[in-house]
């Protein structure tokens, strides 16, 4: 019986909602859909969770301020001045929001791009200020220190220079970070530098150094730790900058102490194992870029990743990016995220995945992208000649 029932009107379909498909066979989905990193020695996290749960943190309000080891460590890790501010927030996603919130005012414009990680430009939006997006779907696959002083106008009050990028997976080279944060200090603009994916990178450069009166930091433990899910970031920087941030923080009770503790255990001890979960992130993109180079029309825009994800462009094969993430999910449960997600212009191009996961989820994607793009392609439903 059809879901109208009976001889009934028949019902409209709900949407298909992947990430509620995705929880719900958590335990044999392959995630690569949100650039979530599944190679970091579970024991520290597991080990520094146990501890507080068995000393009852729980049962009390955290220091309002974060962990003051959480904040050395993420100022040791941002090579940042011991007086400068540390902001802890439920992720770097809360941080973006407070820091649109006190910057940015109705009629402003930020200068971004497209493809990016959209959710910043909807909280620019959302403080009444417009992106100004500059198309970087094309070599050198991110933005230009000249393009931005172009773009930079009467009503630009920030650049968003997130490095590496998501969901492109290109990296900055030091000169033009510098370059761009030389004209965030001569027009007297904010540069929100969001550095959540640097880890990940063969040389990260902070933006922070050269131009210590306009940058705010934004990082985060989802990607390099491996904490997703412990919603743990924040901001970092001058504190006349960050100041007038902070001021919007809702955490006036602290954020989640079981976060803090699993921050404070990995960031310690990240320099002993990062350098293995990069190999292996290396390693399997290599594998990723060959599975790719098999697969007529599909191609990689940026190869290597400085990020723990690129953007697959399959423009060339004539298949929906939705279409393609349902069915590898669907049929292969291998989860990967469509372009739409992350441009308004250039996502019906491409679908991004991330691989900072073991190589047994690699060799999963790989027997299931090829598959999956064969049963899509337009061509494998026409007759044969
Ligand atoms: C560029 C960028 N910034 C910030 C975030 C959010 O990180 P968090 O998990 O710390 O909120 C993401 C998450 O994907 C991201 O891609």
């Amino acid at each position: 019986m059809g879901p109208g029932g009976n001889g009934g009107p028949a019902m409209s379909e709900p949407p298909f909602d992947a990430f509620r498909y995705a929880h719900a066979h958590r335990n044999e989905v392959v995630w690569m859909s949100q650039n979530t990193n599944h190679l970091v020695p579970p024991e520290i996290a597991t080990n520094a969770v146990e501890a507080a749960l068995r000393e009852r943190r729980y049962e009390g309000y955290p220091y309002a301020q974060g962990l003051p080891e959480l904040s050395d460590l993420v100022r040791a890790d941002l090579r940042m001045p011991a007086d400068s501010s540390v902001v802890v927030s439920a992720g770097g996603t809360e941080a973006l929001y407070m820091l649109t919130r006190a910057l940015l005012a109705p009629g402003d414009e930020v200068v971004a791009s497209d493809p990016s990680y959209l959710i910043i430009h909807r909280f620019i939006e959302l403080s009444g200020a417009r992106t100004r997006n500059l198309d970087i779907y094309a070599p050198p696959y991110r933005l230009t220190a000249e393009r931005v002083q172009e773009a930079v106008g009467p009503k630009t009050r920030m650049i968003l220079l997130i490095d590496p990028l998501n969901p492109l997976g290109s990296g900055y080279p030091p000169e033009e970070v510098r370059a761009i944060a030389e004209i965030a200090h001569d027009r007297g603009l904010w540069l929100v530098n969001d550095v959540t994916y640097r880890d990940f990178a063969d040389r990260p450069t902070l933006a922070y150094p050269f131009a210590p009166d306009r940058t705010l930091t934004v990082w985060s433990v989802s990607k390099n730790c491996g904490l997703a899910g412990m919603r743990l970031g924040g901001l970092a920087g001058r504190p006349d900058v960050i100041g007038p941030v902070a001021r919007f923080n809702t955490n006036d009770l602290g954020v989640n102490i079981l976060a803090q503790v699993a921050a404070v255990a990995a960031l310690r001890s990240k320099s002993t194992w990062f350098p293995t979960v990069r190999a292996t992130s290396r390693a399997n993109q290599e594998r990723i870029r060959d599975v790719v180079a098999s697969v007529p029309g599909a191609q990689l825009p940026v190869m290597p990743s400085q990020a723990n994800m690129f953007a697959i462009d399959i423009a060339g094969t004539g298949i929906a990016p939705e279409a393609l993430q349902k069915e590898l999910l669907l049929r292969d449960g291998v989860f990967l995220r469509a372009g739409n997600y992350l441009s308004p212009k250039f996502g019906g191009r491409f679908i991004r995945a991330s691989f900072s996961n073991p190589p047994e989820d690699i060799a999963k994607f790989a027997a299931a992208f090829p598959r999956a793009v064969g049963a899509l392609r337009p061509s494998a439903a026409a007759p044969l000649p």
